[in-house]
């Protein structure tokens, strides 16, 4: 079944624990936290995320867009979140296998995540140790993108690399996924898709998520 990881980028924060409790028909909740050196944004970090758990029981998808992930990844970990993916551009390959090995001892789940340009083989160092491999869909640094279908092949290579080595692991897609491009996601092999606006924006997001899931 298709997973559905909304993005609390386009809630309010100000009302996040209300925004949060609107999304609980869905399997994760994804949090983007932003360094404003690794993208041109900054948004939260680690007391936010400890703030969220406990409010939600649902599995924490902490998209860290950050540069040298492994210097928190630790702290992460203890807020609460469940999934933590670091971009394969934001550190050495020698780091980011020290940080997803911290990851793992402290009983979490870890991924790598790919920018537009960064190819599909990139994962492949990390492909038998990763919980998760997220292909980003559009530029990382903010919501409300136009979604990047040319980014259909990178996750077709991907699903075949994952079916053949690692079939536990997801593949997840972020960035303007909405009711006219989630089946192109699907299609291409991703089994969890992260929606931000197209979740938020919608009427009824119960009814939006399960659209979503194709
Ligand atoms: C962008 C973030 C995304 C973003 C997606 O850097 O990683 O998670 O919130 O937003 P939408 O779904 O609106 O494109
Ligand atoms: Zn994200």
């Amino acid at each position: 079944m298709v997973k559905i990881s909304p993005s609390i980028l386009s809630a309010d924060f100000a009302n996040l624990e209300r925004d949060i409790q609107k999304i609980s028909t869905a399997d994760y909740v994804h949090v983007d936290v932003m360094d404003g050196v690794f993208v041109p944004n900054i948004t939260i970090g680690i007391p936010v995320v400890k703030s969220i758990r406990a409010v939600t029981d649902l599995p924490l998808d902490v998209h860290l867009m950050i540069v040298e992930p492994g210097r928190y990844t630790e702290q992460f970990c203890d807020a609460g979140a469940d999934i933590i993916t670091m971009h394969v551009e934001a550190d050495t390959e020698e780091r980011l296998h020290t940080a997803i090995a911290g990851i793992h001892a402290k009983g979490k789940r870890a991924g790598i995540v790919l920018k537009p340009a960064t190819p599909a083989e990139a994962v492949l160092p990390f492909l038998e140790e990763v919980e998760m491999i997220l292909v980003m869909t559009v530029e990382p640094g903010f919501g409300g993108q136009k979604f990047m279908a040319d980014m259909m092949p990178k996750v077709s290579a991907i699903r075949r690399w994952i079916d053949a080595r690692n079939p536990d692991c997801e593949l997840e897609v972020d960035g303007g996924v909405a009711p006219d491009t989630n089946r192109t996601c699907i299609e291409a092999g991703a089994n969890v898709l992260v929606a931000g606006s197209a979740v938020y924006k919608a009427d009824d997001i119960p009814a939006r998520i399960e659209l979503l899931r194709g």
